[in-house]
C-alpha cells in the first residue's frame, strides 16, 4: 500500500526540505521503494539529490500543463530506488495557470493515481506558503508531516496551519490525517530550544516523534555535494537522527497496518 504523504509547513526554512530529502533517503536505503516530489519552484529538494536542473528536459511545471508524464519526467537518484519529480522555477508558472482550470485542486491527486501501486512512500515537498501548489499537495496527500523549528514563533505558525488542516478535510480531501510533528533544529544547549520542543510536546502529545533532529552542520553541508547527508557522511549526528526518524515512521506505519 502506497502512502502519499506531504512535508509542509507555510513557515519558511524549518526543514522540510531537509528532512524529505533525508527521511526519503534513509527510507530507500533500508530498502523502501521511494518516491518524492519537488513542489517548490525553489527547486532545493532536485539540487539537493544533485540533479542539474540545466540538464532537466521537463519538470514539474510540465506535467502541471500537461505537456509531458510523469514517465517523461521522472528521474532516478544515486540512490537506485529513490526516484525524483524535479521542478524548475517555471513552477511559479503553473500556480498562476492553476487558477483558471476548474480542477484546479486536484491536478496532482489526478497524475499520482497511477504511480500508486509502485512505491511505499510518495513525499511531497511543499513550498512555505498555502498557494494553489500546497493545496494540490495536501489534497493528493493521504497524511502531513510537519517539521517545527525549536524557536519562538513555532507554537503560532503550527495552530495555523493545524486549522488550515481541518478546513482542507472539511472541503478537499476528508481522509487527510497528521503524520505527525518532528523537532528540528535542535540546540541542546539553548534552553529556548528546550522550551519549544517541551511546549509542542504538551500540546500536541503522541503527534510529535520522539526523534528530534539536532542543529547539525553536516546537514546544512550535504545539498552543496547534491547528496543527502545519511549518505554524504551517514554516522553523523544528523545523519543518526533521520534514519531513526526514518525507523519511527515505519514502526507507526506497520502496527498501523497490524490493527
Ligand atoms: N538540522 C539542521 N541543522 C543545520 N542546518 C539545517 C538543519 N535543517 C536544515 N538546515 C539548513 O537550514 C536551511 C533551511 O532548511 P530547509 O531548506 O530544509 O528548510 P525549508 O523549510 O525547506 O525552507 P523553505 O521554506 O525555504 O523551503 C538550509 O540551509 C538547510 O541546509
Ligand atoms: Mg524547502
Amino acid at each position: 500500500m502506497t502512502k502519499v504523504i506531504a512535508i509542509t509547513n507555510q513557515k519558511g526554512g524549518v526543514g522540510k526540505t531537509t528532512t524529505s530529502i533525508n527521511l526519503a533517503a534513509s527510507l530507500a536505503l533500508a530498502g523502501e521503494e521511494i518516491l518524492v516530489i519537488d513542489s517548490d519552484p525553489q527547486g532545493n529538494l532536485t539540487s539537493g539529490l544533485g540533479i542539474k536542473k540545466e540538464t532537466m528536459k521537463n519538470s514539474l511545471y510540465e506535467m502541471y500543463s500537461g505537456k509531458a508524464s510523469v514517465e517523461e519526467i521522472m528521474l532516478q537518484t544515486m540512490i537506485p530506488n529513490l526516484y525524483i519529480l524535479p521542478t524548475s522555477m517555471d513552477l511559479f508558472a503553473a500556480e498562476i495557470e492553476l487558477l483558471e482550470r476548474p480542477d484546479r485542486e486536484n491536478t496532482l491527486r489526478n497524475i499520482l493515481q497511477p504511480l500508486k501501486k509502485r512505491f511505499r512512500y510518495i513525499f511531497i515537498d511543499c513550498p512555505p506558503s498555502f498557494g494553489l501548489l500546497t493545496l494540490n499537495a495536501l489534497v493528493a496527500s493521504d497524511s502531513v508531516l510537519v517539521p517545527v523549528q525549536c524557536e519562538f514563533f513555532a507554537l503560532e505558525g503550527l495552530s495555523l496551519l493545524i486549522k488550515l488542516l481541518w478546513r482542507i478535510r472539511g472541503g478537499f480531501n476528508e481522509g487527510l490525517s497528521l503524520e505527525g510533528i518532528v523537532l528540528t533544529m535542535y540546540n541542546r544547549h539553548l534552553s529556548l530550544s528546550q522550551q519549544i520542543a517541551e511546549d509542542v510536546r504538551n500540546v500536541f502529545k503522541s503527534k510529535v516523534y520522539d526523534t528530534i533532529i539536532p542543529r547539525n552542520v553536516v546537514l546544512a553541508e550535504a545539498p552543496s555535494f547534491g547528496k543527502p547527508a545519511v549518505l554524504y557522511s551517514p554516522n553523523a549526528t544528523g545523519s543518526q537522527s533521520y534514519i531513526a526518524l526514518a525507523k519511527e515512521i515505519l514502526n507507526d506505519n506497520d502496527l498501523l497496518f497490524k490493527n
